[in-house]
């Protein structure tokens, strides 16, 4: 199973539109009941308009009306586990229960599994609003 998102997430970066880093991204997000989307980064010549991958799927699923959520991979062509941005961190604690776990993956293939709550300790959530 987790083979498979992983591959999703893989597959989702050649749809990465990367002309000013030309660093692709991927993203496989799952939501409880199995269905799956994926999401790329996608630059901006207004480079702050940028979206990343993990958000672009999270914006996917949520637009069509999914809020639930068992698991997100994220690859990157990096050495080591790519390390999700803080914006993404902030997004997936809005949206994912603490524990759910977050599958980081490299350019080889190396996993590093973490959970939201690693990825965003004492996050700032509407608890506080
Ligand atoms: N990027 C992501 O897509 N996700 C992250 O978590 C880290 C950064 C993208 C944004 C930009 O398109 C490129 O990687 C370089 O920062």
């Amino acid at each position: 199973m987790k083979e498979t998102w992983i591959s999703e997430a893989q597959n989702a970066m050649a749809h990465a539109h990367v002309p000013y880093s030309h660093f692709p991204v991927g993203a496989c997000l799952v939501t409880k009941e199995g269905e799956i989307y994926t999401g790329c980064n996608i630059e901006n010549a207004s480079f702050g308009l940028s979206n990343c991958a993990e958000r672009t799927a999270f914006f996917k699923a949520v637009s069509e009306g999914r809020k639930e959520f068992q698991h997100l991979v994220i690859t990157g062509n990096t050495k080591e586990p790519i390390s999700p941005c803080g914006a993404c961190r902030q997004v997936m604690a809005e949206f994912c229960e603490p524990d759910m776990p977050v599958t980081l993956v490299s350019e080889s293939g190396k996993t590093k599994e973490m959970t939201v709550k690693e990825l965003i300790p004492y996050t700032f959530t509407d608890a506080q609003l």
